[in-house]
């Protein structure tokens, strides 16, 4: 784990995890509940380009998308006001970003799930190109590769399987308390 934990207030929440493991939908709970802004970084590379993840990606191709994906990221965790940030899977890949992610004023949590659940949870199409093919195979791969890089940036990590939203959004709220 990156550094050791602190007060949340006036820090950032930044939720780190592989696809399907509910990021965004539990970064909108807390956000909600925190009463906070929610930054989702595939959300704010849609609204800064008025483009889909999946065209990026098809008509630019992955390493466009992964400059965007640290612009925003920065801007993020550059805004004054703590926020909730909902950080896309891949986001840990690039060295830079994890650099950004350990230096900012940032509680970083990162959401754990079997892999079954994983695969339950994402669905073909969608911002989610890397997973067109052999989705069992590309998430075991991942699961693999970025288990450290999740684990490098990590202040805490909150397991979500067989948990509901609410259940998450509490644990997760009480390992940065
Ligand atoms: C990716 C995760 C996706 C999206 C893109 C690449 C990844 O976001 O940014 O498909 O490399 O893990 P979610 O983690 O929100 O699904």
């Amino acid at each position: 784990m990156s550094h050791s934990s602190s007060s949340r207030a006036g820090r950032h929440l930044v939720l780190v995890g592989l696809m399907g493991v509910g990021k965004s939908t539990v970064g909108r709970a807390l956000a909600a509940q925190l009463d906070r802004p929610l930054f989702d970084s595939d959300d704010m590379i849609v609204a800064r380009t008025g483009r889909t993840v999946r065209e990026i990606w098809v008509d630019d191709g992955e390493a466009t998308f992964r400059e965007l994906e640290t612009e925003v990221l920065r801007d993020a965790l550059a805004a004054d006001e703590p926020s909730v940030i909902a950080a896309a899977g891949g986001i840990v890949l690039r060295e830079q970003n994890r650099e950004l992610l350990k230096s900012a004023p940032a509680d970083v949590v990162w959401l754990l799930a079997d892999r079954d659940v994983l695969l339950d949870r994402v669905c073909n199409g969608g911002h989610r190109p890397l997973l067109d093919d052999d989705p069992a195979g590309t998430l075991a791969r991942m699961a693999e590769e970025r288990g450290p890089l999740y684990q490098e940036v990590a202040d805490a990590v909150v397991s979500v399987d067989r948990r509901s939203v609410n259940d998450v959004v509490k644990a997760v709220l009480r390992c940065i308390a």
